[in-house]
């Protein structure tokens, strides 16, 4: 990956600049005039929905599916099986996920793509429908930018989204910069603040990339510093802690390193981290898979719940929830059948490890293949 892209940031830098300049004259008139009415930065009328659209999220034994591939990369799932990328073989991929029976047993949210939110099953019921019947919540991806954030993010709500997810990527081998990370950290902030403003939970995802051949100590740094900036802000824009929900990285080896982790590393590097970063008013850690093998990112959640957390410490997953799906279901409407049950497995594998009972006995050799790709991007 080239360096130029070490961090995707989708706020302009200028932002950053101007945010600051607007606190710090806020903080400046209130001091100057304590009786005048500080500007409140959000207005808060959401806050117990927040809440508990949180809690409801990170129940226990449950967890999310993340389906918010744009389309240009549910193309290439769909390549990978020999579908064109079109709007009907995108749609029939969604329907066969988001109609499965028993579903919301180990899935508590969903994240879509902005086309699968407004999308419906063949039969004309909506898929956010589907998902309430369920009792699973529907959830968006909304990074796309900052400019329009607040009146996508409204209409969002008003389509039965309920929380929003946005990833910024940082990458270890480039860097990262203080101020890419500063960045990073600034526009995670102001899209969960303009989140919780319009009735949406915000998933607050910095994506340390696998990318790189570093050791495990490297990326508990990096992780440390990034989370550390990143709730430095969340908290300068008046977050409420306990209305969001994490997708971190699990920590680990950089993907070339010589050596390779146990899950008993993983899970100790991990909550290390997590204990000198995260308060524990914040709800749910919700790790995203990032190329590990779907066995790999069970065994992984399960070491990180052998004991109690203050958190509850589950799964945000695409990668490793689909793998088996897509090479079970092969684009045929005989294998729509199975490719759910492969569906239910692997989500009731990972609600298993979410309550620390998990044993990978059994598991299929196609759930054991890594999918880690250098560089990739969503
Ligand atoms: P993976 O589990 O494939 O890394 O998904 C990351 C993500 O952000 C999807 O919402």
């Amino acid at each position: 990956m080239a360096c130029s892209s070490l961090v995707k940031l989708n706020v302009a830098s200028s932002s950053w600049i101007a945010g600051q300049q607007s606190f710090n004259s806020r903080s400046g008139s209130a001091a100057r005039f304590p009786n005048r009415r500080v500007t409140v930065i959000r207005a808060g009328s959401y806050t117990d929905e927040l809440i508990k659209t949180a809690k409801s999220i990170a129940s226990p034994g449950r967890g999310i599916l993340a389906i918010d591939e744009s389309n240009a990369t549910c193309g290439k799932r769909l390549a990978s099986i020999g579908l064109d990328n079109t709007e009907t073989n995108r749609q029939a991929y969604r329907q066969l996920l988001l109609t499965t029976p028993g579903l919301g047993e180990y899935i508590s949210g969903a994240i879509l793509f902005e086309e699968t939110l407004y999308q419906s099953t063949t039969d004309g019921k909506k898929f956010v429908d589907c998902l309430r019947d369920e009792n699973i919540v529907p959830g968006i991806k909304v990074d796309k930018g900052l400019d329009g954030l607040a009146s996508r993010s409204a209409e969002f709500y008003n389509q039965g989204a309920r929380f929003a997810k946005w990833r910024t990527v940082v990458s270890i081998p480039c860097g990262p910069s203080a101020l890419a990370v500063k960045e990073a950290a600034w526009g995670l902030a102001r899209y969960a603040a303009i989140s919780q403003d319009n009735g949406l939970v915000p998933i607050v995802e910095p994506e340390i990339l696998l990318d790189g051949d570093h050791p495990i100590e490297r990326t508990l740094e990096v992780a440390e510093k990034v989370w550390a900036e990143v709730f430095y802000y969340l908290a300068e824009n008046n977050v409420t802690f306990e209305g969001i929900l994490l997708k971190p990285s699990m920590v680990t080896p950089g993907a070339e390193h010589k050596e390779k982790a146990s899950p008993d590393t993983i899970a100790n590097y991990t909550l290390t981290m997590l204990r000198r970063r995260v308060p524990p008013a914040v709800p749910g850690i919700m790790f995203l898979s990032g190329g590990q093998s779907e066995v790999e990112a069970t065994l992984n959640l399960n070491a990180m719940n052998q004991s109690p957390n203050p958190w509850h410490v589950s799964f945000s997953y695409a990668r490793a929830l689909q793998n088996t799906v897509l090479k079970t279901w092969q684009g045929r409407p005989e294998n729509v059948e199975a490719a759910q049950k492969s569906l239910l497995v692997r989500a009731k594998a990972n609600s298993s490890a979410q309550l620390g009972k998990y044993s990978a006995q059994g598991e299929s050799e196609e759930a054991k293949k890594g999918m880690f790709v250098k560089g990739y991007t969503y």
